[in-house]
Order: structure tokens, then C-alpha cells, then sequence
């Protein structure tokens, strides 16, 4: 079974769309498809494939983790695709608990017998929990766009996914785990090298964890997709993009290919289809089934990581503080040295930042003033 986990950091650039795109034209090509909705809290994937509103979903079995899995995995309207809802009543991915996280993993592990290709759309964000999803495969997608904040949030996912693999690989109590944490606890950031020099120190104080890590480096290949193109010169971003990965992250991405942004995408969403089935012709859709053809026809490659090492790192999560990374703010430069962004990108969104803060501050004040009058007149809040 290849599992597919389709992140991106930043909210709203087209996971949704991209996961329920590929899993219908993985259908269409004969695979066996089970299509899930992990962006827990937020989930809506059930919209773009047009199923009604969810009676069961994730949270049902959340609630109680020995209950029957098979209960919440529902027929599409797709012939081979199946779909497991969300729930967006239960609060978010990043809120799991260990045991439910455990128990969701095995559960879907276990649909290996009568899945060949199993979809996990995840919520934004960098959180552990959404990590170690992205980590069951060596594959997972990053769908990103040209936005800067859409860059930068898929950088530090890509950068936060290779220490949380560098967590689960280095057991705790070896040297190469002290030094990880050393690193992270490190406020002046001078232990904290590029992620290739940080290995090369790793390689002298613990040859054992560095090969360990190694062997699972030497499998992850995440792949990228840059959606929402409106302009051919935004593509090549996703080739900057992968330099930095390269040199600053020790990671080889996949790119996977770019859509553009299709006007027809808001009918395809009105009309509860997607659109691979809603308008096969259409720029959008031809670029899915390019990109599902690329993935069919690549190998499919897995992490070393046992399931007994997936627990022991959702165990070890529970006891650990929030990756924290992702605040240190290097990985803008990283990403200024390959010219995925320059400061010209950089200072137009600060200026385009600064106007929608100024707007937002108005609208804020006018709000303020409109409460003071009504309360003054005699209204409780
Ligand atoms: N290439 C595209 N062309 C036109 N519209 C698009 C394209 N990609 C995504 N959209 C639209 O953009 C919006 C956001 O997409 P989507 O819901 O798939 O993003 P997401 O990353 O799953 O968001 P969230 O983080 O909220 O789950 C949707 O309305 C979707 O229909
Ligand atoms: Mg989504």
C-alpha cells in the first residue's frame, strides 16, 4: 500500500483539492483508493468530493479508540475510492493523544490488505502529530504556491519533518539525541548548524545513530507541488526551492509538477465535484493526472522507521515541547540563497502585510466605536 500524506504549513494553498483530485484519478486508473480526512477540527474534504454531510468520521472512532475502524470508512460515488471523513467537532490533529494517534495509525495500516493507495489530506500547520503522519511515508507531498508566506510556511514544514525524523531515528540517551537537543535548546543558535553540518558532527560523536539516520535519509524523497500559478516564471521557484533543500536541509525533493490557478475550480466546488470528474478537460485537471501518472509510475519508497519506532516517537512526543524550530528565523536566509525568494518578494509582502494590518486596524476601531454606542444606549454585550 503506498500511503500518500499531502501537507503543506500554510492553510488554504490546495491540499484538499490536490488529495481528493489524486485519489479520484488513482480510482480512474484501476488503484484501490482510501481517501482520509485528518485535517482534524478543520476537516471539509467530504465538500470536494461532493459526499453529503458525515454521520461517522475520525472523531467517532476517536472517542472510543477499540470500536470497530471499519464503521467510519464510507463508499464514494467513485468506483474504487472509499473515503474516511474528518470531524470538525473534535478539536484539531495537533490535540491527539497519544493513544488515539496509535490507534489511528494501526487502523490505518492495517487497510493494507484491501488498499493500494491510501490518501491522508492533513491540516496545516507543523505540529508533531501532523509530522509523524507526513513521516509514514518517505514520499509525502508539500503543495505549496508562489506566495511568499506559502514558501516560507512549506520550507519550514520540509525543515521541521527532517528533525522530527531526526527524533525518531536517534533514540533517546545516545549522544546523537543530547546533541540534537543541545541544539534546540541552544537560544544563541551557534550549535545549530545547517542541517548537513549538524550530521557531519553526529557522523564523529555517534557513528551508530548517524547510520541509522542515514538509511532513512537515503529514503526520503518528499515531493513538492507548487499550486495556484498564475504566471509560467513562478515555476521555477519550485527548482529554487529545491537547491535550499538540498544544501541546507540535506534533503533530495521530488518536484512533482505545478498547477495553474483554473477559474473553473469555484464551479467544479458549487457544483460538489471534483474537478478531475466535473471537467476532465480543464487545465487543472490535466495537470492532476500528469502529476497522478508521475506517482504511479515512480517506486515507491518507505522510511525505515518500524511501527514499534512510529510509537516509541509518538510516546516520546508526548513528553517532548513543540518542535520549536520553526522560530528561528534562519531558514529565511536559506531560502534567499537559492532565490526561491528575494528581498524584493520579501519587501512587497511586508508593505502588502502593512496595508492589511492598517485596514484591519480601522475596521477594528469602527467595530470598538459601534460597541461603546451600543452599549452607551443601554445594550449588555
Ligand atoms: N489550482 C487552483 N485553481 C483554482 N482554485 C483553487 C486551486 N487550488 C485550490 N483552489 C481553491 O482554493 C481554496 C483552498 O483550497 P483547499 O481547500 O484545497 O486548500 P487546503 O490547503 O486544503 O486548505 P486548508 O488548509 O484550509 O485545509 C479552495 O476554494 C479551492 O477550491
Ligand atoms: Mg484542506
Amino acid at each position: 500500500m503506498r500511503i500518500i500524506p499531502v501537507a503543506s504549513g500554510k492553510g488554504g494553498v490546495g491540499k484538499s483539492l490536490v488529495a481528493a483530485n489524486l485519489g479520484v484519478a488513482f480510482a480512474q486508473a484501476g488503484q484501490r483508493v482510501v481517501l482520509a480526512d485528518l485535517d482534524l477540527g478543520a476537516s471539509n474534504l467530504h465538500l470536494v468530493i461532493g459526499h453529503r454531510a458525515p454521520e461517522l468520521g475520525i472523531g467517532t472512532f476517536l472517542n472510543d479508540i477499540r470500536s470497530d475502524f471499519s464503521r467510519v470508512i464510507v463508499d464514494t460515488d467513485v468506483p474504487g475510492m472509499r473515503f474516511i471523513p474528518g470531524d470538525g467537532e473534535i478539536p484539531g490533529t495537533a490535540n491527539l493523544k497519544v493513544s488515539q494517534r496509535n490507534a489511528l495509525v494501526k487502523n490505518l495500516l492495517a487497510l493494507q490488505n484491501s488498499t493500494d493507495i491510501l490518501i491522508l489530506d492533513l491540516g496545516a500547520g507543523t505540529h508533531q502529530s501532523i509530522l509523524d503522519f507526513f513521516l509514514l511515508s518517505g514520499q509525502g507531498i508539500v503543495v505549496s504556491a508562489p506566495a511568499v508566506t506559502a514558501i516560507l510556511n512549506g520550507y519550514v514544514f520540509l525543515k521541521n519533518a527532517v528533525f522530527r525524523l531526526m527524533y525518531s531515528v536517534f533514540r533517546k540517551g545516545t549522544n546523537a539525541y543530547a546533541y540534537l537537543e543541545a541544539a534546540r535548546a541552544d537560544v544563541t543558535g551557534k550549535t545549530r548548524q545547517y542541517i548537513p553540518q549538524m550530521l557531519r558532527e553526529i557522523q564523529k560523536i555517534d557513528p551508530q545513530s548517524y547510520e541509522r539516520f542515514r538509511a532513512n535519509q537515503a529514503h526520503f524523497h518528499p515531493r513538492l507541488i507548487m499550486n495556484m500559478l498564475e504566471d509560467p516564471k513562478d515555476a521555477d521557484v519550485a527548482l529554487k526551492i529545491r537547491r535550499s533543500c538540498e544544501e541546507y536541509l540535506g534533503v533530495s525533493i521530488e518536484h512533482l509538477g505545478v498547477i495553474y490557478r483554473d477559474g473553473l475550480q469555484d464551479t467544479a466546488l458549487a457544483a460538489r465535484l471534483p474537478i478531475v470528474i466535473y471537467k476532465p478537460q480543464s487545465l487543472l485537471s490535466q495537470a492532476i493526472y500528469r502529476i497522478a501518472d508521475k506517482i504511479l509510475q515512480g517506486p515507491e519508497e518507505k522510511l525505515e522507521l518500524g511501527i514499534a519506532e512510529i510509537n516509541g516517537s509518538f510516546q516520546e512526543a508526548a513528553m517532548e515541547a513543540e518542535i520549536d524550530f520553526e522560530n528561528k528565523t534562519e531558514y529565511v536566509e536559506e531560502l534567499l540563497h537559492s532565490g526561491a525568494l528575494t528581498q524584493g518578494d520579501l519587501l512587497e509582502t511586508v508593505k502588502s502585510q502593512q496595508l492589511d494590518i492598517s485596514k484591519l486596524k480601522r475596521e477594528n476601531n469602527f467595530l470598538k466605536l459601534k460597541l461603546t454606542q451600543a452599549m452607551s444606549q443601554g445594550f449588555k454585550p
